[in-house]
């Protein structure tokens, strides 16, 4: 069965083809990342018309790289939130006209369930049930995944998202956009023990997050740089490190709460060298009998294998007159 996926929550163009939900045979991004590199940040409506431009050609260029052609196509799969409404929009909107133009079912799918379905999108499959953790720019989501069908969320942050943190550090170090991977190249020439910044709601025993805090807290030092010239690095690795302990502290927490013998990493904060060792490391550190699933860098960020994946294994089409975007969808059940 081949899934044609398309993503555009945010500022990435993507359309992928999935066979069976674990064979990419094609996976196109566009990016408009340098039209924020100047602005330092996605501007919605900038985004949105790049997408215009771009959706119909990625499309056609998913198509070609799979060698197959529309009547090939088993289903069509789209992100319809949550996202930036203009932006959802141009991917849903597509996907509705080319359902009804081709005569396909047509499958709505969450993009941060998409994030981590791209796990599924290996040789070695994951098996349920099992503890999710979702780190990107907008989310930070921690969720038991019992089955395809029950996924319960278990809490998410109060405030900042893990990502955000990353861009929002990096604004204050002035290291440019993306924030996430200027903070994790500055970091590798820091001390990590160089500040001692607070790891927010660490030993909380619920499963929420809280990033303001630690944001702030590094706001304080870059302010304040005394005694010494502050470093730079130092602080991005001083920080990483902070941002790190909690997520996988809390993550753990979880694993071993609900007794599951997988957890799946999805989102771009998982592109993160620090964070993705991290886990590894605590899970030989404790001896701990866990398959970690971590997708491949580039199917961290944004793209639209993972949303073909989700689609196989949600299954269930929606008649294109009734898939619509959602903002604001969101994965809360509890
Ligand atoms: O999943 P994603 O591409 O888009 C959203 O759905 O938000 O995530 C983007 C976020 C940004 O905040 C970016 O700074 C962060 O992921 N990010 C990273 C790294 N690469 C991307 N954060 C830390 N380290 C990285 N290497
Ligand atoms: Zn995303």
């Amino acid at each position: 069965m081949k899934i044609l996926g398309i993503e555009t929550s945010c500022d990435e163009t993507a359309a992928t083809v999935v066979a069976d939900g674990r064979n990419l045979l094609a996976n196109i991004v566009a990016s408009s990342v340098d039209l924020q590199k100047r602005t330092l940040g996605v501007v919605p409506e900038v985004a949105a018309r790049e997408q215009l431009r771009y959706i119909i050609p990625v499309i056609n260029e998913s198509l070609k790289k799979a060698g197959i052609s529309p009547a090939d196509i088993d289903a069509l799969a789209v992100t319809v939130g949550p996202g930036l409404i203009g932006s959802l929009l141009v991917g849903v909107e597509t996907a509705r006209a080319l359902a009804f133009a081709w005569q396909k079912p047509l499958i709505p799918v969450n993009h941060l369930l998409a994030h981590l379905y791209v796990n599924w999108l290996s040789d070695s499959q994951p098996t349920l049930p099992g503890i999710a953790l979702l780190v990107s720019g907008g989310h930070t989501e921690l969720l038991y995944f019992e089955s395809h069908e029950k996924i319960v969320w278990l809490g998410g942050t109060l405030d900042d998202a893990a990502g955000e943190s990353f861009d929002k550090v990096a604004r204050l170090l002035n290291l440019g956009y993306p924030g996430g991977p200027a903070v994790e190249q500055a970091a590798e020439k820091g001390n990590p023990y160089a500040f001692n910044f607070p790891r927010p709601m660490i030993n909380d025993s619920n499963f929420d997050f809280s990033f303001s805090g630690l944001k702030t807290a590094v706001r304080l030092a870059v302010k304040n740089p005394s005694p010494m010239k502050l470093s730079t690095e130092d602080v991005a690795a001083s920080f990483q490190s902070a941002a790190t302990e909690v997520l996988v502290k809390k993550t753990f927490r979880a694993v071993r709460e609900y007794r599951v013998k997988s957890l799946l990493l999805g989102g771009g904060v998982i592109a993160n060298k620090f964070l993705r060792r991290a886990f590894l490391d605590y899970r030989e550190r404790n001896q701990l009998n866990l398959d970690i699933h971590i997708p491949p860098l580039l199917l961290c960020t944004d793209n639209a294998a993972g949303v073909a994946a989700a689609a196989f294994y949600k299954g269930q089409s929606e008649p294109w007159q009734t898939v619509a975007a959602n903002p604001n969808l969101s994965l809360c059940t509890k």
